[in-house]
């Protein structure tokens, strides 16, 4: 026999007053309502774009493997960081490629260094925008590694900090705001610190590469900076991508180092760190999207599988989702249009 005590016979009162689940889609209906109620904004004052000079005068050769970002030279450099503090982009961040390469990476510390040229040039332009160094070796040695090397032909930690610190005295002097350590030599926020202070350089604030793992997402940076190691890898400087709890020690170290600002890289295989380093420290906290993430949007894009202005912002917010307030992007230029557009 059929039961005849079905639902749908029933009055409609609706299912939803019935059980008491809630609307979430009345704050989705328009476009002002999603504005509304968005949670995080990405602001072109957020972000800084990484810039790869070299000695010589307008020079603008293409990377093959980041598409959209060149090899510049000092001038050149100047005028891109000249457009982009006109689209309101918060600061650059500078890699050099020298001239020789030798065991120690001295051109990294030599005050003609194309890196130096380029902020005493930005510098004269009085630029409205931070001005940031990378400090770091790899691009320097002839074998590729992030300091000199000792008998065993590993890196040796206490004559790399004293290049980075060399280093960094000869980025200030040349008038970078910040410089960025990021050769995972134990003390080396402090040995930067240290120097800076001693050279006159109270001012100079340090972005620490607190948390950065021996990632694969770097590969295209190390054919636009020319610093694949010769030999072996970097997982003996570099933590394992495996690790959390490590990268939080390295992130509290550094702050008791003397570090201005906590840089998580990379950025979306790392967004559990950052949230984490958010929680935890009230420093600043900056996330690098690095070449990899940058190359796989535009590699898909470029095949029509993604569409990239979409992925960029997509991935871009949910490293500010996670605690970033400043975000190192490839793309920053193009993002502080489309942000500009949008606002
Ligand atoms: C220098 C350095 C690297 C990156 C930033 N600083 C390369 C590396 O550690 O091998 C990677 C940036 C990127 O992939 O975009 N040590």
């Amino acid at each position: 026999m059929m039961t005849t005590a079905s639902t749908a016979d029933a009055p409609m009162i609706g299912i939803a007053a019935a059980t008491g689940f809630a609307r979430h889609r009345r704050l989705r209906r328009t476009d002002a309502l999603r504005e509304l109620v968005r949670e995080t904004h990405v602001r072109p004052s957020m972000l800084v774009a990484p810039i790869f000079v070299r000695h010589g005068t307008g020079l603008r050769e293409p990377i093959n493997a980041l598409p959209g970002v060149a090899h510049l030279s000092p001038d050149t450099a100047a005028d891109e960081a000249e457009t982009l503090a006109g689209l309101g982009v918060g600061g650059v961040l500078l890699f050099g490629l020298p001239e020789g390469k030798d065991g120690q990476g001295s051109e990294a510390s030599d005050d003609r260094g194309a890196v130096q040229e380029t902020f005493r040039r930005i510098r004269a332009r009085g630029l409205s925008l931070a001005t940031i160094a990378d400090t770091c070796l790899c691009e320097y040695t002839d074998h590729g590694h992030c300091g000199p090397l000792d008998q065993s032909g590993e890196v040796d930690n206490d004559r790399a900090i004293d290049r980075l610190a060399a280093t960094a005295v000869s980025q200030a002097r040349a008038g970078a705001d910040i410089v960025a350590p990021s050769a995972m030599m134990d003390g080396q926020v402090a040995a930067i610190r240290a120097a800076l202070d001693a050279e006159g350089f109270a001012t100079t604030a340090i972005m620490a590469y607190a948390s950065k793992h021996a990632s694969a997402f770097y590969g295209p940076f190390r054919e636009a900076a020319g610093s694949a190691p010769s030999f072996g890898n970097r997982r003996g400087y570099q933590m394992d991508p495996a690790n959390g709890r490590e990268a939080m020690r390295e992130m509290a170290a550094d702050v008791a180092e003397g570090a201005d600002i906590l840089l998580v890289k990379p950025g979306l295989p790392g967004l559990d760190l950052i949230a984490g380093a958010r929680a935890r420290f009230d420093l600043p906290i900056a996330a690098y999207q690095v070449s990899g993430e940058y190359a796989m949007i535009e590699a898909a894009s470029q095949r029509g599988w993604l569409d990239r202005r979409a992925a960029l912002l997509e991935s871009v917010g949910a490293i500010v989702r996670a605690g970033a307030g400043i975000v190192i992007t490839y793309a920053a230029a193009d993002l502080a249009g489309w942000l500009e557009e949008r606002a």
